[in-house]
């Protein structure tokens, strides 16, 4: 089944098309057709961090195109004859990109002389993320769906992430992947800008969510502290790269913070507090070299570490995980990482599942292949009254 994958929950708008084959198991097969995206990291960072209705136009810019780079990267380009007059399908198109003239127009354009690609379903990110950001894609998906009579999958973002971290590549092919016997129950840790959560899976595609953030998200966190240190957005790369300099200068942490609700006895979050901890040790000592900032960058990305991994660890006992699943974009970061499979070998769990780095954060891959394992069960939306979802809940 070839399935073309839309983004754009946030500030990075992707499209790909992949084709997969098999079930949740062993026979399951997916190889990259064509996989374009475009990252709106340096439109945004001058602010800080991302603007969501700057974040809408940028999608609405750049969709059409990012559709006809996949397409010739998978050679599914098929050039048409002209759209007959008198062809309702523009005012279906009207209607569904009425706020979305942009994109409209572009779509009208690419429709005229574009015939329907060999793709079997259109699968899009519904939520969570910004709504305005993921309005444009999903009507986007749904005019393609409704003109090209495809059907349509809506992909919850998190699962995305989740299932990005499950597949590996594959042995016998670079641009394939394939999925590592799996045992449940799995405990994902989903880490990125907008979420921190633990998310219980008894079976596949099942979700129980047994912890989260009562504030701020971590990868949120990562990026606020980097503005306090004067540091570009986005800024979990940025921290941890200053954060591994401390380390490879000073073998013990010079200063350190509160880890917050370590002991809290639940398997929840908190990191407002962290960084109000960070603002004032700033304020209070103000930064007078850089060895000062990489000490503060090692300091929040050790005292970060130490409770998410204290609380994974303590679910992962407490419910009996057989696997830890870390996904999101905070998921590349590599002390994170290392930690994490250290406290897991420790406790003779060998089963940690992280994604490729360079697939950690936003990718339209990762809803394509969320897509296809929910297309196989034939769980289609329906284009005429999908609606994008902020606040969409795995469970
Ligand atoms: O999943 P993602 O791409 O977008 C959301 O769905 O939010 O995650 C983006 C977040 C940003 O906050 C960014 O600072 C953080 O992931 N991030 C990192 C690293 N790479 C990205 N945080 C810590 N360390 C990293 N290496
Ligand atoms: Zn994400």
């Amino acid at each position: 089944m070839r399935i073309l994958g839309i983004e754009t929950s946030c500030d990075e708008t992707a499209v790909c098309i992949i084709e997969a084959e098999g079930g949740f198991g062993p026979d399951f097969h997916a190889r990259i057709l064509g996989n374009a995206l475009y990252s709106q990291i340096a439109i945004h960072a001058p602010y800080g961090g991302v603007f969501p209705n700057l974040a809408k136009r940028e999608h609405a810019k750049n969709l059409v195109p990012l559709l006809s780079q996949a397409l010739d990267q998978a050679c599914l380009r098929t050039v048409l004859k002209q759209m007959e007059t008198g062809d309702n399908r523009l005012q279906i198109l009207q209607d569904m990109l009425a706020r979305e003239p942009e994109l409209l127009a572009q779509l009208a354009e690419f429709l005229k002389t574009h015939e329907r690609p060999a793709i079997d379903a259109i699968a899009v990110t519904a939520g969570p993320g910004l709504e305005p950001a993921l309005w444009v894609g999903v009507n986007f998906a749904r005019a393609l769906a409704t003109l090209w009579q495809l059907p349509l999958v809506a992909v919850n973002h998190m699962e995305g992430h989740i299932v990005m971290s499950l597949v590996r590549p594959s042995e016998d092919d670079p641009s394939g992947y394939q999925l590592p016997a799996i045992a449940f129950p799995v405990l994902s840790l989903l880490i990125s800008g907008g979420h921190t959560e633990l998310v219980l899976s008894r079976e596949w595609q099942q979700y129980e969510r047994i912890g989260e953030t009562r504030d701020d998200a971590v990868g949120e966190a990562f990026d606020k502290v980097a503005r306090l240190l004067g540091l570009p957005y986005p800024g979990g790369p940025e921290i941890s790269r200053l954060a591994a300099l401390d380390r490879m200068a000073h073998d013990r942490a010079p200063i350190s913070f509160t880890a917050p609700m370590l002991h809290s006895g639940d398997y929840d979050f908190s990191f407002s507090g962290l960084k109000t901890e960070v603002r004032r040790y700033v304020e209070e000592h103000p930064i007078e070299s850089d060895d000062d900032k990489h000490a503060i960058a090692r300091a929040f990305e050790d005292t970060v570490a130490k409770v998410l991994i204290a609380k994974t660890m303590k679910a992962a006992d407490d419910f009996g995980a057989r696997a830890v699943v870390v996904g999101g974009g905070v998921s590349a970061n590599t002390f994170i990482r290392s930690e994490l499979a250290n406290a897991c070998e420790k406790s003779g769990l060998d089963n940690v599942l992280v994604p490729e780095p360079s697939a950690a954060t936003d990718n339209a891959v990762m809803i394509a292949l969320a897509g296809y394992f929910r297309a196989i069960k034939g769980e289609y939306a329906d284009p005429a009254t999908l609606r994008a979802n902020g606040n969409l809940r795995l469970a």
